[in-house]
């Protein structure tokens, strides 16, 4: 199939976008590199020796995006360009909103237009809210806790309805628990601008000297160790999960958990690099972080069942992999 896919530089696009050419499918890219960049693309011709299409534009804009649809017969669209960091979007959040939910409008109408009648969507287990896990994907969706996660759940609401008002318009809606890693040739991997939010990127610009140290923030919640438990995926399994979702969506609205199905805790990650890298991390516990609950992880059964497809790689696979593309970079 020919395939559209939206932030294919990002850190989850572009491990994406090499599965898809890995699979046979045509790939073009559209991404506008505010948390991404260039080299990406040449570091995916490296691995799969085809350099997509790559159009650098905001896909926002309607008139720009419409010349990817004018110029390419597309089959397919996976979603993933939107602004990600939780903090930021409860600073800025009509940045948030005005980026997110607008862009997923801009494809929508000219998915209609076009007739492109399959849309992933990039979503996240943000979208349960503090509910008990093991999350499933017929819960209640409850209000998240910040700009991002309901612009990811507005965003799922969206396209369900006009999946719902359009009978050929088929929308798979993935949620992503916790992506990690880097795929194995350590070419490409997760490298956020700026001060990383998320916890692996953090270790691992500990490991390489680049902070002096990791804030754990709370080991006073309910779990084994007091810290906080998070469903960790390989981002490699994650981008294997939409080969098989935009290959096998068939009913109008499809719903995907994306996770191992298994809980690890903050301090249990750390350690696992630790160890498996021989390395030390120095860390620190302070005060919890607004916003975050104790423990997130997946009931992965659905996707298994339907689209056969079930995470395979480990923490050790994780915490390695990391830690090799790290030490690539400049
Ligand atoms: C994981 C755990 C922290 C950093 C968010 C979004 C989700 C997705 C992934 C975009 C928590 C702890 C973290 C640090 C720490 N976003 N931590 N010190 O919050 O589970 O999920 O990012 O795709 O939608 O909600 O991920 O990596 O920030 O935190 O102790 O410096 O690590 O408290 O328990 P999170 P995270």
């Amino acid at each position: 199939m020919n395939i559209l896919v939206t932030g294919g530089l990002g850190f989850i696009g572009s491990h994406t976008v090499v599965e898809l050419i890995e699979s046979n499918h045509n790939v073009i890219i559209a991404d506008n590199l505010s948390n991404s960049e260039i080299g990406v693309l040449d570091r995916i011709a490296q691995i799969t020796n085809v350099k997509p299409k790559f159009y650098q534009i905001n896909v926002t804009d309607k008139k720009a995006v419409e010349e990817i649809f004018k110029n390419n017969h597309i089959d397919g669209i996976i979603h993933f360009a939107g602004f990600k960091a939780v903090g930021e979007s409860v600073e800025n959040p009509l940045k948030y909103y005005h980026n997110n939910i607008l862009s997923t409008i801009v494809l929508s109408e000219l998915c209609l237009k076009y007739q492109v009648n399959k849309f992933v969507f990039s979503s996240s287990a943000t979208v349960y809210g503090d509910q008990p896990s093991p999350l499933k994907e017929d819960m209640i969706l409850l209000p998240t806790t910040n700009p991002y996660g309901e612009t990811k759940a507005i965003s799922e609401r969206i396209l369900k309805d006009i999946s719902k008002a359009n009978g050929n318009f088929s929308v798979c809606l993935l949620r992503y628990f916790n992506p990690v890693g880097a795929h194995k040739s350590s070419i490409i991997g997760e490298n956020p601008k700026g001060i990383p939010n998320n916890l692996m990127p953090y270790i691992t610009k500990v490991a390489k000297g680049d902070l002096p140290k990791l804030n754990i923030f709370g080991n006073d919640y309910d779990t084994s160790d007091g810290t906080g438990v998070r469903d960790f995926i390989h981002v490699v399994d994650l981008a294997k999960g939409h080969v098989k979702a935009i290959e096998n969506m068939n009913s109008n609205v499809n719903i995907y958990n994306l996770g191992t199905g298994k809980g690890t805790s903050v301090l249990e990650l750390v350690n696992a690099f630790i160890k498996c890298n021989n390395i030390n991390i120095p860390y620190e516990i302070v005060e919890r972080r607004p916003g975050d609950v104790a423990i997130t992880f997946a009931d992965a059964s659905k996707a298994e069942k339907e689209l056969g497809w079930k995470a395979e790689l480990t923490i050790e696979d994780m915490v390695k992999n990391s830690w090799e593309y790290e030490k690539r970079l400049i």
